[in-house]
């Protein structure tokens, strides 16, 4: 068989190691893997990269993706057609998609409306593609989260100082909650919880009460800048923009709550962004396992024929479902939360 593999919309670590499951699983059985660049943008104007035992060598600790990725949208660009004529003419007997939300999307239609043989498999570090416990690239993204608040403590410490960490995760407060119940986080603002910044610099000033005198806030950049006086709820964005998908762009708010909490406790306040930092680099072990996990499974899919679904771990089992289940975004496990917020104060 030809098996086609594409990454689509923002990269994150782990899926270099997917697409070596795909590709070594397919050519330790005889098949042809294919890599197809810049996502359904490569397949519609037929540009492929080859993928044999020397181009999926060194492939596992590697971040970003080999065949690189964007955010074409084939329905938008009126490149249905073109992609379903590439299939034709190069022969894909299947394509594997790996993405997020809106990829699920565009596979799920290209499947349903037009017939193509495609299986969808999950990433993203923001952990929010609904259907699946985790995405890879998410523990990455925390351990760094987590590096970067152990790091912080310790200046904190010797400066008395409020420190502020922005985190990614676009909508959604996974990393938030996890790097700051992993680092010991002081507080955790989140977009899924209306936080205000009264209540957290009344934590921050009740902390040196208690004589402790440094704090770590850890806001995710989706979360609103939140005032109980007023009822004002903000969105901070660097411009008033949106991103390809129509989200809009985030960052910012660990700015304006810094200025807040300085202003509103007296304490000096640094503001660190991790930014895409969060994103780059190698993949943790946690990572490399489930994206290999993940490739395994979509070529195991591939040849047993099961098209229309994405790959998902539920539990510790990895298994399949159908596409159209992908809908909408995961929110945070808010109990996780709640057990963060025993440490506060
Ligand atoms: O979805 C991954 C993510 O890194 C989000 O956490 C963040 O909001 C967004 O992508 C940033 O996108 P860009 O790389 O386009 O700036």
């Amino acid at each position: 068989m030809k098996i086609g593999v594409l990454t689509a919309g923002g990269d994150c670590p782990g899926l270099n190691a997917v697409i070596r499951a795909v590709g070594r699983s397919a050519i330790a059985r005889g098949d042809e893997p294919v890599g197809i660049l810049r996502a359904y943008e490569g397949l519609a104007k037929r540009e492929y990269m080859e993928l044999d035992m020397r181009t999926l060598g060194g492939l596992l600790p590697l971040g970003g993706t080999i065949v690189g990725t964007s955010s074409f949208e084939p329905h938008r660009e009126q490149a249905v057609e073109a992609i379903k004529s590439a299939f034709e003419a190069d022969g894909f007997d299947a394509v594997v998609a790996i993405g997020g939300e809106h990829t699920m999307e565009i596979t799920r239609r290209l499947h349903v409306e037009d017939g193509l043989p495609l299986i969808g498999v999950p990433k993203t570090i923001d952990n929010d593609v609904v259907g699946t416990d985790y995405t890879f690239g998410f523990d990455t993204a925390v351990q760094v989260a987590t590096d970067a608040i152990d790091r912080l403590h310790t200046t904190a410490q010797s400066h008395d100082r409020v420190m502020v960490v922005e985190v990614m995760g676009r909508n959604t407060g996974w990393i938030a909650v996890h790097a700051g119940v992993a680092g010991g986080a002081d507080g955790i603002l989140i977009p899924e919880v209306a936080t205000s910044v009264e209540s957290v610099a009344a934590g921050v000033v009740k902390r040196h009460e208690r004589g402790k005198s440094f704090s770590i806030i850890v806001v995710a950049e989706g979360a609103m800048l939140t005032y109980e006086e007023t009822g004002e709820q903000r969105l901070i964005q660097p411009v008033d923009a949106e991103d390809e998908y129509g989200y809009p762009r985030l960052g910012g708010i660990g700015a304006a709550l810094g200025e807040e909490l300085e202003r509103r406790t007296g304490f000096e306040t640094r503001v660190t962004v991790l930014g895409h930092v969060q994103r780059g680099g190698t993949p943790t072990s946690t990572d490399r396992i489930l994206a290999t996990r993940y490739g395994a499974q979509a070529y195991d899919m591939v040849k047993a024929g099961e098209f229309g679904r994405m790959v998902a771990l539920h539990g510790s089992e990895i298994t399949s479902i159908p596409l159209e289940r992908v809908k909408g975004v995961k929110t945070v496990d808010l109990e996780l939360l709640e057990i963060g917020k025993r440490f506060f104060g």
